[in-house]
């Protein structure tokens, strides 16, 4: 056996990942330690109760409730407690001692990251967060390094798995959202708590994420517009079926050019109608997928389990190779880039398409006086669908339903466009708004 200098590690949080990543430590340490030239000696696992139940036993004397001892004297800290207090402060702690730290944790990456990366290049430490994004699929590394010589011009990411099961069965099985987040609760998807999934909190964190590292830009997690999944309907759904489309709720990151013709970044997070060929309409169940259009690349897409302790701990023991390689070979870390430092453009100034549904009343004059309304706003119909609702009852009109489809416009167009719709004495109601995403 080939004697290899010790690296100490500290793993902070034992829940579903840090058990985990224990486990296969155990089951595959020399291996993990031949790839990355230095022996992986797991010093101890800081948690807040010892005796806790976990999903892979850890020997009790590497356990303790004293995470600030514990780092001291690591050569590298893995961080899997999550949420932002006192993962920062103990990651800050680390870095300040020279240790690389390695995380899971997105809700600190996108709120604390400008501190945290500083932090680490002050040291010439690293911080890994591999698995803070689609848990197993390997996305950070490929925009950090494998696309560095590209030109990322767009993301489409389903990177929560929770609301892509739920849409998936209100699709596929006709489940109402309640129901189809009621499974999702059950099978262990959703939190007690699922907000952070169905309003999209979640997504947006990992948008900031993805949009800082493909656009070299420090983007904060207040600039990603947000809209979360509550309002799908059964009947959207459906109708989104009929029309060859699939609702997912999508993390969007784009390079975009202003009115002005300068260069911006977009990040934002809304559930969005994509065509059914496109390839992210394939991705079912819990499943995770980023979409990447690059300049010379062209399209590709990274899937996966975006969750789940052993998924996400491959991630973390990649990250712990990658930090224990560092250490044999010296230096200081590799820095964040942003020195692309784009404008972070607001969502007004973003172009897209809509489909919008109006419940009208089927007399003569309807069509021109709704067609009227978008060519006020300057915005170009596509397609226009329309289908009889109701027959009206004695002394009442019939309705109709009228499915319009956008070309291109600005979102501010595009909004004051469906307002004035919805004031105009020939619309009924505005019954459905969605955005139309990855079409030519
Ligand atoms: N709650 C997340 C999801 C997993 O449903 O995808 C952790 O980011």
């Amino acid at each position: 056996m080939i004697e290899y200098r010790n690296l100490r590690v500290a793993l902070l949080g034992a829940g579903s990942v840090g058990a985990q990543v224990v486990a296969q430590l155990q089951k595959h340490g020399e291996e993990l330690a031949n790839r990355a030239g230095a022996g992986i000696e797991l010093i101890g696992v800081a948690v807040r109760d010892i005796d806790a139940p976990r999903t892979a036993e850890i020997p009790r004397e590497l356990l303790t409730t004293d995470a600030e001892g514990l780092i001291v004297g690591a050569d590298i800290v893995v961080e899997l407690i999550g949420g932002l207090e006192p993962a920062r402060t103990l990651i800050l702690e680390a870095l300040n001692s020279g240790a690389d730290v390695i995380t899971a944790n997105k809700a600190l990456i996108a709120t604390h990251g400008p501190e945290l990366f500083a932090a680490a290049e002050q040291v010439g430490a690293q911080l890994f967060y591999e698995a803070a994004v689609a848990g197993a699929i390997p996305i950070i590394r490929p925009l950090r390094d494998s696309l560095a010589g590209d030109q990322v011009h767009r993301i489409l990411g389903i990177v929560n798995g929770t609301t892509n099961y739920i849409l998936d069965r209100m699709d596929l099985e006709g489940q109402s959202l309640e129901e189809a987040l009621a499974e999702a609760t059950a099978l262990g998807y959703a939190e007690a708590d699922p907000t952070a999934d169905i309003e999209a909190y979640d997504a947006a964190q990992k948008a900031a994420i993805l949009a800082s590292l493909a656009f070299h830009t420090s983007v904060p997690i207040e600039a990603v517009y947000r809209e979360g999944i509550t309002a799908i309907t059964g009947e959207q759904v459906e109708a989104a079926r009929r029309a060859g489309y699939v609702i997912k709720l999508l993390a969007i990151c784009e390079r975009m050019i202003d009115a002005d013709g300068d260069a911006g970044v977009s990040a934002r997070v809304y559930p969005a109608l994509v065509p059914r060929a496109h390839p992210l309409a394939a991705v079912h169940g819990a499943k995770n997928a980023v979409f990447v259009e690059a300049e010379a690349a062209g399209d590709l897409m990274f899937y996966g389990a975006g969750a789940g302790g052993v998924e996400t701990a491959s991630a973390v023991l990649g990250d712990l190779v990658s930090a224990a390689r560092r250490h044999v070979i010296g230096g200081p870390g590799i820095a964040e880039s942003t020195h692309g430092d784009l404008p972070i453009l607001p969502i007004e100034s973003v172009t897209t398409r809509y489909q919008i549904s109006l419940l009208v009343n089927d007399q003569p004059g309807v069509l021109a006086a709704v067609a009227t309304v978008f060519n006020e706003h300057g915005v170009s119909v596509e397609t226009v669908h329309q289908t009889v609702s109701s027959l009206g009852a004695e002394g009442e009109s019939a309705t109709a339903t009228l499915v319009i489809g956008t070309h291109e416009a600005s979102e501010a167009s595009l909004a004051d466009t469906v307002d004035a719709l919805a004031s105009n004495d020939t619309v009924r109601a505005v019954t459905s708004v969605l955005r139309v995403e990855g079409s030519e």
